[in-house]
């Protein structure tokens, strides 16, 4: 159960943590210092927005499963132009470089993702790295096996993806399913979290975002996420926990290729009211 713990010779009792609350559960009583309503530990998200909006740092919200870290204070943000060049300049990688990512890079940048928004605070999003590269392409082979069965199960012409050719594809060294990557990330979640789904799209969006920052590259892994959902075989080899459902998959490594400038893109589609 949380806890909220005020330093009083700090607190000026300005109100900021009660008024951030999204959950509106912090009270100032008669002009006293902050603390949980009736029913607020019960109810309280742990989201933080309290400790991280006090002017004078005076509250703390004191869990058991929260990481005690604490980080400097913000530097200003971004500068647009900087922070929209970055937006434009990420991109799909598809040729990695065989080297392996140090795995404490990795760690630092899944750690980095715990800061994705999660519906209700709940950061119930769960991360399988398949570090293995080797393991990674025997994966990648149980695709292909799922393609394969597809491909027999379809009335002739009745694919709409080109397996066949990916397949073939396949059989002669190349790797049209997780492009050589040297590695694979997946996120799970219980599959009775309404927002798990939502949470682990986000949590892998963050991660292609933050990627090229520390140097690597990534792309949305959709065939091995589609074979992830129907294909017995692979889904016993990830070995998720009973009743998790996978989310999404994630290739990462060096990349092998340099962009030079964004690509262009259609117009905005907005309306407004
Ligand atoms: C799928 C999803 C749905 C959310 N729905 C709401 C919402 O209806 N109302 C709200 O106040 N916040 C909503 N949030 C925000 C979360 O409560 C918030 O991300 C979480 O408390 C962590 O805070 P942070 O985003 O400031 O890190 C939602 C977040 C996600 C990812
Ligand atoms: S925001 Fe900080 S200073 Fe203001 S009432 Fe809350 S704990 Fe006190
Ligand atoms: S951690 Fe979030 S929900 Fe809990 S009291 Fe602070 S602001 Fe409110």
């Amino acid at each position: 159960m949380p806890t909220l713990k005020v330093n009083q010779a700090d607190c000026s009792c300005c109100g900021e943590c009660a008024a951030t609350c999204p959950l509106r559960i912090i009270r100032l009583p008669d002009g006293n210092f902050p603390r949980f309503c009736d029913d607020g530990a019960d109810r309280c998200i742990i989201c933080g927005h309290c400790e991280a909006v006090c002017p004078s740092g005076a509250i703390t919200v004191e869990d058991p499963r929260l990481d005690p870290t604490s980080y400097p204070d913000p530097q200003p943000p971004i500068p647009k132009e900087q922070f929209a060049r970055h937006l434009r300049m990420r991109r799909s990688i598809r040729r990695f470089s065989p080297e392996p990512v140090e795995r404490e890079t990795l760690q630092e940048l899944l750690e980095l993702m715990r800061y994705a928004p999660t519906g209700m605070n709940c950061q119930e999003v769960q991360w399988l790295v398949i570090y293995d590269t080797a393991e990674l392409r025997r994966l990648s082979g149980l695709v292909v096996d799922w393609m394969r069965h597809v491909a027999d199960q379809a009335p002739p012409g009745g694919l709409k993806i080109n397996f066949e050719g990916m397949i073939k594809s396949w059989e002669k060294g190349n790797d049209p399913i997780s492009r050589k990557a040297p590695h694979l990330v997946l996120t799970h979640a219980r599959q009775d979290l309404s927002l798990g789904r939502v949470d682990g799209l986000i949590a892998l969006s963050y991660l292609d975002l933050a990627a090229p920052a520390y140097g690597i590259g990534s792309c949305w892994a959709g065939y091995f996420q589609y074979a992830c959902e129907g294909w017995q075989p692979l889904r016993d080899a990830l070995g998720l926990p009973e009743g998790d459902q996978p989310i999404y998959a994630m290739l990462l490594g060096r990349p092998a290729v340099r962009y030079q400038r964004p690509p262009k893109r259609n117009f905005a589609n907005v309306s407004w009211r």
